[in-house]
């Protein structure tokens, strides 16, 4: 179905496609009914493969990534495509209105997307209201980022902000700290800044677990283009603040010498088919560092279950989507659970963790 809409929403401007598209799953998102509909054209196609991390039981492994439903406006429609969890944000806490258009660019032949929209929010009271209505049971998760005037010695106020009032209404939190188009954003994942806001942010989930009986877990989302060192601390002290997980990958600013669009010299995060192999990477070098204590959840590139399962393989314990959702459209999330199931089947194994372990054994 998706070989039809997507021709018409690629003739518009990518924000323009992006807002009348969240615009209608908003209006979906509202009705039961519509919701029901949606839900038995795509997801109920989409087979059961429990996955569970961060405490939390997941459908099958594979989500929607942050930046698709920035103001929780949409996570009922895109729970009834098929996804088992939707990352809602990046929400900051006071409304603001991101970079100057135009700010996201298609890479076509690249299968790529350049976005510069600097943490366009609605601002958390308007995402809360959103999150009140929830009914899904897909897991929901909360992405929070810093305003973009908060100094970076203030940082860690706007993110403990964001933490206390979705801390409720969400199954877990993401600490975003690796986004490219927030000026110095990314210095945060820095050991200077980062010990220090790892420690406040696990205080606060500490007390607010207190208060409400309730444990929601925290994940840190980093970026691909750290390099060995920084990756290596920050493994470190994710694993020594008892972080839940890591999300790895956010979009990069690196532009790989492959990229033949025109739009490729736009400045922003690069993400889609080109992020596929630094993503992973990422991935391999974040497993061994943290051996098994935190997991990972996978991003950045995925187009096929081959590298879905190279991803897993690397060491993901679950995966996200988001630029491929764009150029493919929901079969993909079927196409991908039912591809996995296919190659565990393949080698005889009960789970994707029983599978890297066999394949780690035989090389
Ligand atoms: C237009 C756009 C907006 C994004 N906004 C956010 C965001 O607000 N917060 C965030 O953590 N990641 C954001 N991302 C990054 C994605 O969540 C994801 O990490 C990245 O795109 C790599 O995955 P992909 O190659 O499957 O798209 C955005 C990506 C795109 C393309």
């Amino acid at each position: 179905m998706y070989k039809f809409i997507k021709p018409l929403l690629f003739t518009l401007d990518a924000e323009k496609a992006h807002d009348i598209t969240i615009g209608i799953l908003g209006w979906i998102s509202r009705s039961d009914f519509l919701s029901q509909v949606l839900g038995s054209w795509f997801g109920k196609r989409v087979p059961d493969m429990p996955t569970r991390l961060m405490g939390l039981d997941f459908r099958h492994p594979v989500g929607l990534a942050a930046g698709l439903d920035k103001n929780a406006r949409a996570y009922e429609a895109f729970s009834a495509l098929g996804f088992s969890s939707i990352e809602t944000g990046t929400v900051t806490p006071k409304a603001q209105p991101g970079n100057d258009k135009p700010r996201i660019f298609r890479l076509l032949e690249d299968q790529a997307i350049v976005n510069r929209l600097g943490f366009n929010s609605a601002g958390l009271e308007s995402y809360k209201r959103n999150l009140q209505r929830r009914r899904t049971n897909s897991i929901i998760g909360g992405n929070v980022g810093k305003n973009a005037n908060t100094p970076l010695d203030k940082a860690y106020e706007d993110y403990v902000t964001g933490m206390r009032q979705i801390y409720k209404l969400v199954d877990y939190i993401t600490i975003n700290i690796s986004s490219p188009n927030t000026k110095a954003l990314r210095e945060l994942q820095n050991a200077e800044y980062l010990d220090d806001l790892l420690l406040r942010v696990k205080d606060t989930q500490t007390k607010l677990k207190k208060v409400s009986g309730k444990y929601t877990p925290v994940a840190l989302k980093i970026a691909p283009d750290l390099q060995p060192d920084e990756l290596e601390t920050l493994c470190e002290l994710a694993t020594s603040h008892e972080f839940d997980a890591l999300i790895a990958t956010n979009t990069t600013i690196d532009r790989p010498t492959t990229l033949t669009s025109e739009q490729k010299t736009e400045i922003g995060g690069l993400s889609g088919k080109p992020l596929n192999d630094k993503s992973t990477d990422i991935i391999r070098a974040a497993a061994f560092h943290l051996d098994g204590k935190l997991p990972i959840i996978g991003v950045g590139g995925i187009t096929n279950t081959r590298d879905a399962w190279d991803k897993l393989m690397a060491g993901a314990d679950y995966l996200q989507i988001y630029t491929s959702f764009i150029y493919q459209g929901p079969e993909l999330i079927e196409a991908i659970v039912k591809g996995l199931q296919a190659r565990l089947e393949h080698y005889q194994c009960q789970s994707i963790a029983e599978a890297r372990r066999k394949l780690a054994k035989d090389q």
